[in-house]
């Protein structure tokens, strides 16, 4: 059973014994928001990022939910995309269709990725045009307050170093205000050029889930949780930023991943 605690300021916490009782809660958590959403307003708006967070909700390919999930309301986007080929090893778009995607009955039409044939830039200002023309038909939501996209939910991971989708510590990117989408030539994670969701974008969803896994990310899961307001440059660790205005921020991790967490040591 996971220990759940929720935080004052950052959020709800779920500390999972091991990553299978994480992914059996995440992908639990994912059916229910996509259930809602649909009987809200028909459709479910879902941002995805890379690395293991996919394996994690590979359980939605299992019975009950790759029935019971109304698939056909999914519209699918990235919060990040590496800027290479869709069938590059490194492609967030690739993982996501052969782990995921392809194993349910998504429509392709509602699976929004990067246009792989353009430079960063453009990769960015086009996946941004695309966005904006789905807010403007309410297929995605609109922030009452930044009038930024809103999302049902936003899916991140994180890194030992506390980036979150492409937006990487001390990265001018952190400080965009207009922008939803950017692009980066200089990533400290491989590769390096990318496109990634600005801060106005994450925080203006309705659900944000930060999913963690591992003891090289502990200190920066205390730093963003338990020390988020610190004295020092927020910028120093983009996870802080994560502060949705009017949503839910949840975070999803395993024990080694919460093991220097204040709510963690005091339940011991
Ligand atoms: C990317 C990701 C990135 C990822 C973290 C955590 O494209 O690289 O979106 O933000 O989520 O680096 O990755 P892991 O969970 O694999 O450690």
């Amino acid at each position: 059973m996971a220990l759940t605690w929720t935080h004052k300021d950052r959020g709800e916490v779920r500390v999972h014994e091991n990553s299978d009782e994480l992914s059996t809660d995440l992908v639990d958590y994912i059916a229910e928001l996509s259930e809602a959403s649909v009987k809200e307003h028909g459709v479910f708006s879902i941002a995805l990022s890379g690395g293991s967070l996919i394996s994690l909700m590979g359980k939605l390919c299992e019975p009950p939910y790759n029935k019971t999930v109304d698939w056909a309301k999914w519209y699918i986007f990235w919060a990040d995309e590496r800027v290479v080929a869709k069938n590059h090893v490194d492609s967030n778009y690739k993982l996501a269709k052969d782990e995921l995607l392809s194993k349910v009955p998504v429509v392709p039409s509602h699976i929004y990725s990067m246009n792989d044939t353009v430079s960063a830039e453009e990769a960015a200002v086009e996946y941004e045009f695309a966005i904006r023309q789905l807010v403007r038909t309410r297929t995605v939501g609109v922030s009452e307050i930044s009038d930024c996209p809103r999302f049902d939910l936003i899916l991140l991971g994180m890194g030992p170093d506390g980036h979150i989708a492409s937006l990487f510590p001390s990265h001018p990117a952190l400080g965009l205000k207009n922008e939803w989408v950017t692009f980066l030539t200089d990533s400290p994670k491989p590769p390096p050029e990318r496109i990634t969701f600005t801060l106005p974008v994450i925080n203006s969803a309705s659900n944000v889930a930060v999913v963690v896994t591992g003891e090289a990310k502990a200190e920066a899961v205390h730093l963003a949780i338990d020390d988020w307001q610190s004295p020092g440059s927020p910028l120093s660790l983009p996870a802080r930023l994560v502060q949705p205005t009017a949503g839910k921020l949840v975070w999803f991790m395993d024990i080694p991943a919460g093991s220097k967490l204040d709510g963690l040591k005091c339940s011991e």
